[in-house]
């Protein structure tokens, strides 16, 4: 199911807890890196893994959206629409990165480089307004500055 690194990893995280379930989310992240998103054979994997029933981690997904349940674009942008960064233009943010890419929040770009999300806060209000791709901040962003982060992540392809 998973390559050998990730079960190596898998049988470290179990071993570090008290009690197996306790490794469920840093499972479910390891494979969501492995396979971009997490799919539903990976859920009942996870579950087995960890003497869970499947219900019981598709429940923890629902909570978190940093676990995804669809593929996404190799640059996965969150867009940070909460209070700091509404107040700072994020919606000039957003309103750039849909026109950029071509698609709507959630759709993938037709050549799979692109996608994006909108997140609730990302923790860097005081740089607002913020994106995160792929882990990465860029903040204190304007429309320009959004235009050339794309323009420079398409170069990179
Ligand atoms: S409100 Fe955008 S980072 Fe907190």
């Amino acid at each position: 199911m998973f390559s050998k690194e990730t079960e190596d990893k898998f049988k470290h995280l179990v071993s570090l807890y008290p009690r197996k379930r306790s490794a469920l989310i840093p499972m479910l992240l390891l494979a969501q890196k492995e396979d971009g998103y997490i799919k539903p054979a990976a859920i009942d994997y996870v579950a087995r893994y960890l003497d869970l029933n499947p219900s019981e981690v598709d429940s923890i997904m629902s909570f978190y959206t940093l676990l995804r349940r669809r593929p996404v674009g190799k640059y996965h942008i969150m867009i940070c629409t909460n209070l700091s960064c509404l107040l700072r233009g994020s919606d000039e943010i957003e309103a750039c990165v849909k026109r950029e890419l071509g698609v709507n929040l959630g759709e993938v770009t037709a050549d799979g480089l692109f996608s994006a999300i909108e997140f609730e806060c990302l923790a860097s209000c005081t740089t607002a307004p913020v994106i995160q791709i792929n882990g990465e901040f860029y903040e204190n962003l304007d429309v320009r500055k959004t235009e050339e982060i794309l323009d420079e992540l398409r170069k990179r392809r």
